[in-house]
């Protein structure tokens, strides 16, 4: 086999390859942690890299000689770590304590006082194993098809590392870290600890390993004391939504409330006091940037608002920067915009070929329109179900919860426009951060507070919307756009 050099720019980075490689896969072993959505498909056109001044997707081009790669600029992204911030009587028992949020796109570390409970130190950075794949379900083939641990290394990696950022912050030794908690996603909680995540993907989709777990292991991360995985509900109902739940006191709440975490998939929680019911709906990445073609994360250079003016489109551009594409807040805001001017009709149809958001190149395609119809009738199937399931109306819903990032910066009169949330609720929004954080921090600080998680996990019932009869019509009748609200 021909061995060759990659030279990678602006930093000069170079590499040695094998002729056969792609230079997707040497970018990811030069730890240049590239932005691969759909995991090296070529179907998502984000990998594009120049050779030779030439623009190429680099999943697709083998290495074939020494080659020049210019890599794309990326901008800062932005990421949530403010929250909720629920009340907890640490228990004392450990000086220092640390959380962990490891979600699909990115992961937030906070150091905490062990007595007071007070922040001492928080550090973020992105997933990196977002290079095998933007969605769950690609990583998990990544690591039934490769068998490799790379993804369960690089996690560690991270989290290592992040640990290492805020000790130094706070003037301290990872060694003096008593406790450690972790929420994440049902998969990103296998793909850290090295479970098989293959009942992840085949019917019944259920977890490999459900229970909360406390483990002494230096391998899984390098402090002094135990690390607790909050448990998980389902497949796709994990540790992350236990810790949203955990933080709302979901079992002490009088009203009827639903809890939305719209990430990579969108799980939610509807229920109050006396019975909780957990879904999880497949809503896919579109509303972080991937599939859509100027799809972005929430970064410099991304239009996060889009509303009318006079009946002028305005928009708004993270960093006050050339406009570049659309992160998830702007593309629901633009799709509302455009219903609004009955450039896109009820069945999503875009009046023009193409829509151009004024002078930038910005564009907005049908198939653009059609991603954000699956993934806004996902969601709205889930809670119409959801709320059958349970008995009630959607107009008996008092309060409607959303965790995350996306659910943080979107525009509540947005999501009801285009219907993924129903309009009725549009004055019960509210936003709560990263809400999976919260959780994670009281487990952290306190044992008692991780026995909660697992009573609340042990509490919450699970429904399957697949194995639903009315699912498929609840599904098709939820593409439509609403009509004028
Ligand atoms: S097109 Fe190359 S990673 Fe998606």
């Amino acid at each position: 086999m021909e061995q060759y050099t990659i030279t990678f720019l602006p930093e000069y980075k170079t590499v040695t390859a094998q002729s056969g490689e792609t230079l997707l896969q040497v970018q990811i072993r030069a730890g240049l942690h590239p932005d691969a959505p759909c995991g090296g498909k070529g179907t998502c056109g984000k990998c594009t890299v120049l050779v030779d001044g030439q623009q190429v997707l680099a999943c697709q081009t083998m290495v074939d000689r020494d080659m020049t790669v210019t890599l794309p600029e990326t901008g800062e992204n932005r990421i949530l770590t403010g929250g909720l911030a629920t009340q907890c009587q640490p228990d004392g028992a450990n000086r220092y304590a640390l959380a962990f949020d490891i979600g699909t796109t990115t992961v937030v570390c906070y150091l905490l006082d062990g007595i007071s409970g007070c922040l001492l130190a928080q550090a973020s950075t992105m997933n990196p194993q977002a290079q095998f794949g933007a969605d769950v379900i690609s990583r998990i083939q990544e690591v039934l098809t490769t068998h490799t641990d790379a993804l369960k290394i690089s996690i560690r990696k991270t989290l290592a590392e992040l640990c290492g950022q805020v000790c130094s912050q706070a003037g301290i030794a990872p060694a003096d870290v008593g406790t450690a908690a972790v929420v994440g996603n049902t998969a990103m909680h296998h793909l850290l600890l090295g479970i098989d995540p293959s009942p992840l993907v085949t019917p019944p989709y259920m977890p490999g390993v459900f229970e909360a777990l406390e483990l002494e292991d230096r391998e899984l991360l390098p402090i002094g004391g135990s690390v607790r995985l909050l448990p998980n509900i389902a497949g796709f109902v994990g540790g992350d939504t236990v810790g949203c739940m955990a933080a709302l006191r979901f079992d002490r709440l009088e009203e009827l409330s639903l809890l939305i975490d719209i990430g990579t998939n969108g799980e939610m929680v509807l229920g109050d006091k006396n019975r909780r019911i957990a879904c999880s709906t497949a809503a896919g990445p579109a509303f972080e940037g991937a599939k859509i073609s100027c799809g972005m994360r929430g970064a410099a250079g991304a239009v996060d608002h889009v509303w009318l003016e006079d009946g002028q489109v305005r928009w708004h551009v993270i960093g006050e920067d050339t406009a570049v594409g659309l992160c998830g807040s702007g593309l629901l805001d633009l799709v509302a915009v455009l219903l609004e001017l009955g450039i896109v009709d009820e069945s999503g149809r875009l009046e023009e070929k193409v829509y151009k958001l004024g002078d930038t190149e910005v564009t907005l395609t049908q198939k653009d329109i059609r991603e954000v119809q699956l993934a806004k009738a996902a969601i709205r199937a889930g809670i119409e179900l959801l709320s059958e399931q349970l008995g009630t109306t959607l107009e008996q819903i008092q309060k409607v919860y959303l965790a995350g990032a996306f659910g943080n910066y979107l525009d509540p009169a947005s999501a009801c426009r285009i219907g993924m949330i129903p309009p009725v609720l549009e004055e019960r929004i509210h936003p709560i951060g990263n809400a999976a954080g919260e959780g994670s921090k009281l487990s952290a600080l306190s044992g008692e507070e991780f026995e909660y998680a697992r009573h609340l996990a042990g509490g919450t019932e699970f429904l399957e919307l697949a194995s639903l009869p009315e699912f498929q019509d609840c599904f098709v009748d939820a593409l439509e756009f609403e009509e004028d609200a």
